[in-house]
């Protein structure tokens, strides 16, 4: 297990029982329900959050249609009140680099304000393109800041901090990554700090 890995699981097993009205929790908001908005599901879609948190996304997702939700995080805390609050949803602790399911097995795959806590956002993209079916649609939503608040966040904050984050994405890196891991690019948002971009799988 990596540092990051070791600080996000301090982090969020503290935070988790109160994850709603944390910093995180609050600054989140606006991600998912942007995200929400982002993510058309079908009957007998399998749709799967990356870092669900306390599970308050797939949730309501898995309120639009029939679905079979999943959910995995890396915080143990976390998962639990996942299974404490959504008895229909299928979670696992699990980092967000190796994914525990098998190839092309998802129509969907949301990854919220998770990827800048990965030691190696690049292996994640791979994962989620194995794991996705063709033509499935992956959702990232990301913190935008400008070039230099994010260099502080990088080299000043996250240094200080050791709580489990890794580095910021600025757009243009963050559109990169799909392309380069067989992605097209189907819809951008981008506003103040809310930066998400939904890719298919090609
Ligand atoms: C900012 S919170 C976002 C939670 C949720 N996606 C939301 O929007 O409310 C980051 C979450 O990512 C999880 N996390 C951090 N590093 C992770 C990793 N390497 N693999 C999987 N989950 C991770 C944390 O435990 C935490 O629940």
């Amino acid at each position: 297990m990596n540092k990051n890995e070791k600080g996000s699981i301090k982090k969020y097993n503290k935070l988790a029982g109160d994850y709603d009205l944390s910093f995180d929790g609050r600054f989140t908001v606006k991600f998912k329900r942007k995200i929400l908005d982002f993510c058309n599901v079908s009957d007998g879609d399998a749709v799967l959050d990356v870092g669900c948190g306390n599970g308050s996304l797939i949730n309501a997702i898995s309120k639009k249609a029939k679905i079979k939700a999943y959910g995995i995080d890396i915080s143990p805390n976390m998962i639990a009140e996942c299974r404490k609050r959504c008895k229909n949803i299928d979670f696992q602790v699990s980092g967000g680099e190796v994914l525990p399911f098998d190839d092309n097995n998802f129509n969907v795959l949301i990854i919220c304000c998770v990827l800048h806590h990965l030691n190696n956002p690049q292996k994640f993209f791979m994962e989620a393109h194995r794991v996705l079916k063709q033509g499935g649609i992956l959702i990232v939503g990301e913190p935008y800041f400008p070039l230099v608040i994010r260099k502080f966040i990088d080299w000043i904050i996250i240094p200080i901090h050791n709580a489990g984050d890794n580095k910021m994405f600025s757009h243009k890196s963050l559109k990169r990554l799909f392309a380069d891991n067989g992605f097209e690019i189907a819809e951008i948002y981008k506003k103040g700090t809310v930066q998400i971009i939904k890719g298919r799988k090609l």
